[in-house]
């Protein structure tokens, strides 16, 4: 039998993504995106997002079946983001795959965008080892979970208690003076800077800390940090080095990480380390993360950067994986949820 054709749609915030996967293969990878409309805001507006999602929704998809050299007809099932997001953004995917999948009378999946950035790396590495630690590292989560080869089985266990790690890097590179969104931006400026020139705090690591939050992270009282030092080094006439603070941060961010998800590994038993999310993305993450990895025994997989951020090819490759498994397909009724626990993977009402 032919591998399942999936069509994923993900609207869950500023990126409308439209994914295309036969199998684990993938086809096509249309994303559009609002960031630029967002930029002057420092932030993403959530009814600008909605807009431009409207407008983006259909020639993406005429992108990606472009590009795939496959038409509508020819899928077999359709997934999309069902949560967590923004809500209005959501409901133009949901509304768009409910409206595609009534009409070409397939089914449906409404999928989690957290265990999509996980299972995305299947499309470049191969199925998922039996169990993984999954870090899962974006604009709004930093979360460490246990993930089964069976994509329906995760298990939290540990998040962030206040900022996410990529709304740290946004809203420091914002004290900064960088663009929005951040991240990359830090991550660029960075490599000019020393990131031994400040020690920023690491949150959540003392050894009081190791036992009521040994898999949690915490972000807020590095960016207080960040700001009160550039404040101080200001007041006293200093220039402030932006790479060097830049470097300095990020590595404060990119040490803690890592050393919870190797932690989290080794206590668990497990040899595999999947890291996603935008964040994922960075850099120095990227280094740290396979250095330590490698001295732990420990086998690192972390999606191409452009898998990392927002994308459809995660949705459709989550879709294809529920398909293969033979998951019941989500009712036509199902609701759009901006809050979504990590450990409903699809949603069956
Ligand atoms: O997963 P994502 O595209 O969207 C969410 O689901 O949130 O993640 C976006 C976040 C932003 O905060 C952005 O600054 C961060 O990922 N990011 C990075 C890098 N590229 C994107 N953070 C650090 N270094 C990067 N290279
Ligand atoms: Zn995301």
């Amino acid at each position: 039998m032919n591998e399942p054709l999936i069509l994923g749609i993900e609207t869950s915030c500023d990126e409308t993504g439209v994914g295309i996967v036969r199998g684990s293969t993938l086809l096509a990878d249309a994303v559009a995106s609002s960031v630029e409309e967002h930029a002057r805001f420092g932030g993403v507006v959530p009814e600008v997002a909605s807009r431009a999602h409207v407008e983006a929704m259909i020639p993406t998809i005429q992108r990606a079946c472009g590009d795939a050299g496959v038409s509508l007809r020819d899928l077999d099932a359709i997934a999309v983001t069902g949560g967590p997001g923004l809500v209005g953004a959501l409901l133009i995917g949901t509304a768009t795959a409910k409206a595609l999948a009534s009409a070409l009378e397939i089914p449906l999946y409404a999928v989690n965008h957290l265990a999509g950035h996980v299972v995305v790396d299947e499309l470049e590495h191969g199925p998922l080892p039996q169990i993984a630690v999954g870090m899962l590292v974006s604009g709004g989560h930093s979360s460490l979970l246990l993930v089964h080869d069976d994509a329906e089985d995760v298990t939290p266990l540990g998040a962030t208690i206040d900022d996410a790690a990529g709304e740290a890097f946004d809203k420091i590179a914002r004290v900064l003076g960088l663009p929005f969104p951040g991240g990359p931006w830090i991550d660029k400026s960075a490599t000019e800077g020393n990131r031994n020139a400040i020690v920023f705090p690491r949150g959540l690591t003392s050894s009081k800390d190791q036992l009521e939050h040994q898999y949690d992270f915490s972000f807020s009282g590095l960016k207080t940090a960040v700001a009160r030092w550039i404040t101080q080094q200001q007041a006293a006439g200093h220039v402030v080095s932006v790479p060097d603070v830049a470097a300095s941060f990020q590595e404060a961010v990119v040490d803690v990480l890592t050393k919870k998800a190797i932690a989290a590994c080794l206590d668990h038993g497990v040899e595999h380390l999947i890291i996603g999310g935008g964040v994922a993305a960075n850099s120095r993450l990227r280094v740290m993360a396979q250095e330590r990895c490698d001295a732990a025994g420990i086998q690192l997989r972390v999606p191409s950067p452009k898998l990392c951020t927002d994308n459809g090819a995660m949705i459709a490759a989550l879709g294809s994986k529920l398909v293969r498994q033979g998951i019941a397909p989500s009712p036509l009724n199902f609701p759009t949820l901006s809050v979504l626990p990590v450990s409903t993977v699809v949603m069956h009402q």
